[in-house]
Parts: C-alpha cells; structure tokens; sequence
C-alpha cells in the first residue's frame, strides 16, 4: 500500500503509522511531503519505509498523479485560508489512484496556548 501525507511537518503521523503497520506485518511506502522541511528528522532517525520530501502540494516540482491509495492531511486549516478547500481537495484528490481514500483531520482551533513552567530558582 502507498500512502502520501501532505504537509507532513516531522512526519510523526507516518512514523505512528509504520508501527502500526509493523504490529500486523502490512508492506507499506509511506511517502510525506512538506513545503518546509525544517522539522524532517535526519533520514537516520527515520524507519526504512518512510521518505520525507521538499514539496509544495499545490503546485508539485515532481509528478505524483495518481500513486496513492491514500492522501492523508492533518491540521492544514491556516493554509486552506488562503488556498480554499476545493484547491486542497484538488491536489489531494490528483495523487490518488482511482477509489483511493482521502484521510483528512482538522481541529477546532478557538483559542491554543501553551503554558510553560517558570525557570526553576526565578
Ligand atoms: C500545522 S502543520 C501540520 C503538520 C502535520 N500535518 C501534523 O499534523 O503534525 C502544517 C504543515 O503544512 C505545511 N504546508 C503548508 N503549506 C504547504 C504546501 N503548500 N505544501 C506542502 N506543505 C505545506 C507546513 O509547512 C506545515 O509543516
């Protein structure tokens, strides 16, 4: 099975994925991709199966159409702002093979704050 994930970030949801997939011994490629690789872990730290690459979904510097079973997003809600859901639907929808599935997992996001812990002795 081939399964791509659009705006992976560090890839964590593929990494969660591959495990699970280990427990039951399915074959997998499990391809993510992301317009900003600053949070790819080094290819070390990554489990054979899992590729990480540079790419903007919405206008892709390699041909993807049609390779995947799945298309997976997950938090992509700041861009569909500026892109419209039916931009991201295209995109996803392109990479798919015919009666392939789109996972798509977004929050409603009010208010998101982060609380840190003083400095210990300030
Ligand atoms: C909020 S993060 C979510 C990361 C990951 N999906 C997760 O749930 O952990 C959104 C990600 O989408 C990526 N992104 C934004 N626009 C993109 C585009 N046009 N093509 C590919 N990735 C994009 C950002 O770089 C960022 O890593």
């Amino acid at each position: 099975m081939r399964i791509a994930d659009l705006g992976c970030g560090n890839g964590a949801w593929l990494c969660d994925l591959h495990d699970e997939f280990a427990k039951t011994g399915l074959s997998s490629q499990l391809d993510g991709y992301d317009i900003n690789p600053i949070n790819f872990p080094v290819p070390a730290f990554l489990p054979s199966g899992i590729q990480l690459q540079q790419l903007g979904i919405f206008n892709p510097s390699v041909d993807l159409t049609g390779l995947y079973d799945i298309g997976h997003v997950r938090t992509f809600g700041i861009t569909l702002a500026q892109t419209g859901v039916a931009t991201l639907l295209s995109a996803v929808l392109a990479i798919l093979k015919p009666g392939g599935y789109l996972q798509w997992e977004e929050s409603k996001v009010v208010k998101f704050l982060i609380h840190s812990p003083p400095s210990p002795g300030i």
